[in-house]
C-alpha cells in the first residue's frame, strides 16, 4: 500500500523513474528514456547539471538554512542577478508557482487598493486559493471562489477594455497559456493589455511560471513580445528542479509594499538562491537561450510534417503539438517507446517541454517514434472502426 496521498489517480504516470543525466532519465527496470517533458517544464538545464550540483553541494556545506530576517549573500546575489535577466527592479523569493502568484495577487491589490482581478479564460495560475480563484475551467474550480475576480477570452483585447473599471487591481494572464496546450495570443495583445490597464490605472501581472526562464529563447516570453510588466511570477525552471520560485516587480509597485505586508519561512532558502544563481549563470555561459530557439526550430521543422500533426505552436523548448485525434493514447504510445512528453487541458494537444541541453538527435528519434505512434495509432481506430 501506498502512502502517498493519490491527487492524480488515472493521469499517473506507469512508470518509476531512478536516475537521469542531462535529458536521459533511467527507470526502474533499467530502460533508458529521452525526457521531453522536463520533469513538469522544470529541469531545463536536464538532470544533474555539475555545475548546478557544484553550487549546491557548496552552499548546503556553507550555510545550508537561514532566516529572511539576516542578510545571506547568495539571497543577495540571486535577487540581483534575477532583476537584471529580468529587467525588473525587486525579487521576493517564495516556494512554488502558486505562492509566487498569491504574493503577485496580494502587492497589486495593496499598490492599488483596488479590490477586483481580471484573469484569463483557459489560464492557469496554481492550487493554492487565490491562485485557484484566478484560475478558470479548471477542474479546481469547485472550491468557493477567492476574491473578487473577472475572466474574460484569453486574446481578446476590447473584451478586456470592457472588463477594466476603478475597482480592478490587476489584470493577470500566462503571455502564452502552458497547460492549455500552448496557446498563443495574437500578435500585439498582450502590449494592448499592458497599455489598457495602466490607463486604467491597474497593474499587469505575466505569469512565467512556466513560461519564463528562457524556455522560449529569451529571459520571458513577455519582453520576447516587447512587453514590460508591472509584476512577473517565476517557478518551475527558475532553479532547474530546485523547488523555488520568485514574484518580482517595478521599483514603483515595489515602494507601496510596507513591512509586515508579507513573510515566508523558507522562501529565498540559501540553498534555492544557490540554484538560482547557477541556473542563470549556466543558461548565460552556456548559450542555452540560443540553444533553445534552435532546438525549437528543429522541431517546429521536423515535427510539422508528420501527418496526424495539424498544428505546432509555441517557442523553444516549449511546445505545442497539435494532433488530429486525442493525444492521450499518442502519449501513452510514446512511453512504450520510452519518449516522457505531457498532455495538456486541450485533449488534442501533446506538451514538449525538454531541457535546453536536449542533443538535436534526440528530436530526430521523437520524430520518427511520433510517426510510428500516429500510425500505431490510426490503425488500431481503424481496425477498431
Ligand atoms: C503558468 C503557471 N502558473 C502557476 C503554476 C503553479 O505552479 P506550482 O505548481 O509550482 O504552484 C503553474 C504550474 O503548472 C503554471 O503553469
Amino acid at each position: 500500500m501506498s502512502h502517498l496521498l493519490d491527487t492524480l489517480g488515472p493521469a499517473k504516470l506507469p512508470v518509476t523513474f531512478v536516475s537521469g543525466e542531462g535529458a536521459l532519465l533511467w527507470d526502474v527496470d533499467g530502460h533508458t528514456w529521452w525526457d521531453f517533458y522536463g520533469g513538469h517544464a522544470t529541469a531545463l538545464l536536464g538532470q544533474g547539471h555539475p555545475r548546478w550540483v557544484e553550487a549546491l553541494t557548496t552552499q548546503a556545506n556553507g550555510l545550508s538554512f537561514m532566516t529572511t530576517l539576516a542578510d545571506v549573500p547568495v539571497r543577495t546575489r540571486a535577487a540581483r542577478a534575477l532583476c537584471a535577466f529580468t529587467g525588473l527592479d525587486r525579487a521576493f523569493f517564495v516556494n512554488s508557482g502558486a505562492e509566487a502568484n498569491e504574493a503577485a495577487l496580494k502587492v497589486a491589490r495593496k499598490a492599488t487598493g483596488r479590490p477586483v482581478v481580471v484573469a484569463m479564460a483557459g489560464g492557469f495560475h496554481g492550487r493554492t486559493m487565490g491562485a485557484v480563484g484566478v484560475t478558470q475551467g479548471h477542474r479546481h474550480r469547485h472550491l468557493p471562489a477567492h476574491g473578487d475576480v473577472r475572466f474574460v477570452p484569453f486574446g481578446d483585447l476590447p473584451a478586456l477594455i470592457e472588463a477594466l473599471d476603478d475597482d480592478v487591481a490587476a489584470v493577470i494572464t500566462e503571455p502564452i497559456q502552458g497547460t492549455a496546450g500552448v496557446v498563443e495570443p495574437p500578435m500585439g495583445w498582450l502590449a494592448g493589455v499592458k497599455a489598457a490597464a495602466n490607463r486604467a490605472g491597474a497593474l499587469l501581472i505575466a505569469d512565467e511560471v512556466q513560461s519564463g526562464m528562457g524556455r522560449v529563447g529569451a529571459p520571458l516570453a513577455s519582453t520576447q513580445q516587447g512587453v514590460s510588466p508591472d509584476i512577473v511570477t517565476l517557478g518551475k525552471s527558475l532553479g532547474a528542479g530546485f523547488p523555488v520560485a520568485a514574484m518580482l516587480c517595478t521599483e514603483a509597485v515595489a515602494a507601496t509594499a510596507a513591512p509586515g505586508d508579507h513573510g515566508t519561512t523558507f522562501g529565498g532558502a540559501p540553498l534555492a538562491c544557490a540554484a538560482v544563481e547557477a541556473t542563470l549563470q549556466i543558461l548565460h555561459d552556456e548559450e542555452l537561450m540560443v540553444r533553445a530557439q534552435a532546438l525549437g526550430s528543429r522541431m517546429q521543422k521536423l515535427l510539422a510534417t508528420i501527418r496526424g500533426v495539424v498544428g505546432v505552436r509555441g517557442r523553444g523548448v516549449w511546445i505545442g503539438l497539435v494532433l488530429d485525434r486525442p493525444a492521450a493514447p499518442v502519449a501513452q504510445a510514446l512511453r512504450q517507446e520510452h519518449f516522457l512528453v505531457g498532455t495538456s487541458a486541450d485533449p488534442t494537444v501533446l506538451r514538449l517541454s525538454p531541457p535546453a541541453v536536449l542533443p538535436p538527435y534526440a528530436i530526430d528519434a521523437l520524430a520518427e517514434a511520433l510517426q510510428r505512434a500516429l500510425h500505431t495509432h490510426t490503425s488500431a481506430l481503424q481496425g477498431a472502426a
